[in-house]
Order: C-alpha cells, then sequence, then structure tokens
C-alpha cells in the first residue's frame, strides 16, 4: 500500500468540503488537514461551538479531529500550508451560469478557475490537485491549463475524485460510502489518493476510471437519482385523477430487483444545490456536443420537477379556507440547515404572490436567511414552533419531511375552522388529521 500524503488542503469549507475533510482527519489522524475558505465569517463558526453545516454526526467528528490535525483556517492565513501541501482538493461550489455562453444551464466555473490560479501561485513542487467539486466532463483541461500557466516551476497532477454524499446523511455517507470514485491517468497520483481512502473504505469499494468518465459519471449518477424523482411524480399526478395511490405504486415497482425500492417516494420536487444544476449542466454538455435529442430527454426531468412544485401551490393556495398558510419545513430535505432550491422557496414565493400570508417553521433553518434568499419579506413570517405556524392556518403545506411532523397532534393544533392540510411528502398521520376534523390532501392520494 502506498504511504498516506503528509499535508493536505481543502479550498473550500462548505456541505462538501467540511463534512468530507473532518471525516478524512478523523480517519487518518497522522494526516495534516487545513480546510481554507475565503469566507471569514464560515471559517469562524466552524471554529465555533455552532458548525455552519448541520448533520447528524458532525459536531462530535469536528470535537474529535479539530486541533489535533484538521485546521479551519482564512484563505490568506493558509498559504503555507498550500505551500506544504502534498494534495490540494477543491470543493467550492459550480453554481449554474447565469450570464455569458451557456447562462441558465452550463456550470459556471468561475470559483473552481479562481482556485486554479491561488494553487498556481501558492503551490510549491509537485502537488496533486483534486476535482471534489462536480464538474463538467472535460472541466479538468481547464485546470491544467490554468495550472500550467504558473511562474513558480510547480507541476501538477489533476485527478477528479466526486463526491456523493448526500446532506442529511453526509456523515454516514462519508463513513460508508457505497463507492469512492477516482479518476485520472497518473497512476502514482491515483494510488496516493486511494491510500488515503483505504484508511477506512474497503478496496472494493473504490473504484478507479479515466478523468473524463469520473466527471461524467457524477453528473450521471445526479441525473439518475433525480430522474427516479420526477418519473414516481409524474405517475403521483396520475394517481390523484385515477384513485390509484402513489405509495402502493411505488411498493410494488420497487419490489422488482432490477429497480429497487429507493428514491421512489412521490414528493412536492426535488430540491437542493445539486440535481437541478447537475441535470441543467448535463443538457448543457448534450447541446454543446450536438445531442439535441438526448438534451431534451434530461431536460424533461427538470422541467416535470417545476411543474410538480407549481401544481402543489396551486393545491395549497385553492385549498387554503382563509388567506393565512401555515408552512412546515423550509430545508429542502430533513436533518440539514440547506434550503438551496428547496421546494419551499418556490412554494413559498408562490403563496405570497398570489396575496397569501405565510407562517413558517423549520426545526434547523435559519428564518433570516431564508428570507434573504426568498427575495420577499411582506407577508412572511417564520416563526420557532410548528404549533405557532399553525395556529389560525387555513391550509397547511408540508414540505420537508422532518420527523416530528409525522407525529403532530392534529387535535391539538388550532387551525382556522375548515382548514385542509396538503401533505407534500407523505408524511403525516392521516387518521389524526382525520379524526382532528381537518380535510387531507397527499402527494399521490386521490381526494377523500
Ligand atoms: N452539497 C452537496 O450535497 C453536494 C454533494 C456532492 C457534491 N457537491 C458538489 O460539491 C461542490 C461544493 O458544494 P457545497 O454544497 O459544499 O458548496 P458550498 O457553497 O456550501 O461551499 C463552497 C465554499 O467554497 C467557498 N469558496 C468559493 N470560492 C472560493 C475560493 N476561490 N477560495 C476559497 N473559498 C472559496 C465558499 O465561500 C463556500 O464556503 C459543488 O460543486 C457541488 O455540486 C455538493
Amino acid at each position: 500500500m502506498d504511504p498516506l500524503p503528509e499535508k493536505i488542503v481543502c479550498i473550500g469549507a462548505g456541505y462538501v468540503g467540511g463534512p468530507t475533510m473532518a471525516v478524512i482527519a478523523e480517519r487518518c489522524p497522522t494526516v495534516e488537514v487545513t480546510v481554507l475558505d475565503q469566507d471569514a465569517v464560515r471559517i469562524a463558526a466552524w471554529n465555533s461551538g455552532h458548525l455552519p453545516v448541520f448533520e447528524p454526526g458532525l459536531a462530535e467528528i469536528v470535537g474529535r479531529a479539530r486541533g489535533r490535525n484538521l485546521r479551519f483556517v482564512e484563505q490568506q492565513a493558509g498559504l503555507a500550508a498550500l505551500a506544504e501541501a502534498d494534495v490540494v482538493f477543491i470543493s467550492v461550489q459550480t453554481p449554474t451560469k447565469t450570464e455569458g455562453e451557456g447562462a441558465g444551464k452550463a456550470s459556471d466555473l468561475r470559483y473552481v478557475e479562481a482556485c486554479a490560479r491561488f494553487i498556481a501561485e501558492h503551490a510549491r513542487g509537485h502537488t496533486i490537485v483534486v476535482e471534489k467539486s462536480t464538474m463538467p466532463v472535460r472541466a479538468a483541461e481547464r485546470i491544467q491549463q490554468v495550472l500550467a500557466s504558473n511562474r513558480t516551476g510547480a507541476t501538477f497532477t489533476v485527478l477528479s475524485n466526486p463526491e456523493f454524499l448526500a446532506e442529511g446523511t453526509a456523515i454516514r455517507d462519508l463513513l460508508q460510502p457505497d463507492r469512492v470514485l477516482i479518476g485520472g491517468e497518473d497512476a502514482a497520483a491515483v494510488a496516493t489518493l486511494q491510500a488515503l481512502y483505504a484508511a477506512w473504505v474497503p478496496s472494493e469499494r473504490i473504484l478507479t476510471t479515466g478523468l473524463w468518465s469520473a466527471e461524467l459519471s457524477k453528473l450521471a449518477a445526479n441525473a439518475f437519482l433525480a430522474q427516479r424523482v420526477s418519473s414516481i411524480n409524474s405517475l403521483s399526478a396520475l394517481c390523484e385523477r385515477t384513485g390509484a395511490e402513489i405509495a402502493e405504486v411505488s411498493a410494488v415497482v420497487g419490489t422488482d430487483s432490477r429497480i429497487g425500492p429507493k428514491f421512489l417516494k412521490a414528493s412536492v420536487g426535488f430540491g437542493g444545490s445539486c440535481f437541478r444544476k447537475d441535470l441543467l449542466s448535463l443538457v448543457y454538455l448534450c447541446e454543446h456536443h450536438g445531442l439535441p435529442e438526448v438534451a431534451a430527454y434530461w431536460q424533461q426531468v427538470v422541467d416535470l420537477n417545476e411543474w410538480q412544485k407549481s401544481r402543489f401551490a396551486a393545491e395549497v393556495a385553492a385549498a387554503a379556507k382563509n388567506r393565512r398558510i401555515a408552512v412546515l419545513g423550509l430545508a429542502f430535505k430533513k436533518d440539514t440547515n440547506d434550503f438551496r432550491e428547496s421546494a419551499a422557496l418556490q412554494v413559498v414565493r408562490s403563496l405570497l404572490r398570489s396575496g397569501c400570508e405565510v407562517l413558517a417553521y423549520d426545526p434547523q433553518v435559519d428564518g433570516a436567511r431564508f428570507i434573504s434568499e426568498l427575495g420577499i419579506s411582506a407577508g412572511f413570517t417564520a416563526v420557532s414552533t410548528a404549533r405557532q405556524a399553525l395556529a389560525g392556518a387555513g391550509a397547511v403545506a408540508v414540505l420537508t419531511e422532518w420527523d416530528e411532523f409525522r407525529t403532530l397532534t392534529w387535535g391539538e393544533a388550532a387551525l382556522a375552522p375548515g382548514a385542509t392540510v396538503v401533505d407534500g411528502r407523505g408524511i403525516v398521520d392521516r387518521a389524526a388529521v382525520r379524526q382532528a376534523g381537518r380535510g387531507l390532501r397527499v402527494i399521490g392520494s386521490p381526494p377523500a
């Protein structure tokens, strides 16, 4: 087995960089891990008792490694660490471009390119540069070009090592990954990265491929996951019209061993910072490479998801007995404080624009941050308990599958007379809602 690298640096202390480096540091106590970010507030939070990312188990792991072989430092304070690093991970955002060629679809690589320039300037000797961010296929070419323009004589190998963790289960996914993927042509560099992961991941789960296959595999994996969500959601609409029940259909379809039961739950639509942007990136790549039919195929997965969110918002507005709506859940899924691209953003915006007042509760999302992303504050109030959100509401929109929403005591909720619960996750206790004399609509279930 190749020796472990001695020093590694990660640029980007976000939802991926922070947890991933914490797990590497915890599992490889001899490796010095330095995480850099240009956002000083985020770095201060990583060094505090209130981490910027909420993930079950994360605080404990950070607690064990921080100050031992794990450091979070502001970008400019990390120059020495960068100069000495054997391996540098790039783990910054790759959002959808908002201007220029490919706007609205292509991935914006400006943050990645800024990292490459920074590494080119400050790295010394030979450094393995690892794409941890999700990239369009052949992005490594651009990184290699930027790195090659350095004036210090430093040399580099670029590898692709996309991250497959899911928010909400990030620590479990990192500790027991289905697979770790390393793409690259330089066998020695691949072996170094393999050695790092082999400290806790069984070798048969560490897959190696060519660089371009690794880059595309990450986009492909997210596209397949999102496609399953849109497939089941398309059928949820048909269930509502025909008397079929989507939970029963999912259970039956999922027992086919060729299909499997995961990711077959009907919902208000997928959210999160990845699926939409990665699908759009794939659509753009297909268009760019002269494959309009393939682009249209994947575009429909995005379009169906948008339609699912908008039809849900319309249903909530139509069900409301007054203009006051309780929203339960702002995070894009349970067990995270991340609300990027969450269904709540679109549903709440739509409700506010149609003149509703929204009282929202989420156990982890910061209301002020949500409002600033929402862009509209009039009519929106974030409250600190579900009970407060429900008081006086003419309709309830359940948008995140937090466990506490499964066991709400509907008999005690002070909803307005005639109020309806509209469940976008299929999780509420249906008998309890009906016993409390409330109307109920569940996504993918025919009206009772
Ligand atoms: N969030 C997920 O669940 C997930 C899962 C797998 C892969 N990914 C991919 O991983 C990448 C990172 O995602 P994320 O959710 O961690 O993003 P994030 O926005 O949470 O974090 C990115 C961090 O990078 C920092 N940054 C940006 N440019 C910088 C620069 N030049 N120098 C220093 N710091 C810089 C930002 O300040 C920010 O803190 C994306 O490409 C994403 O698609 C995300």
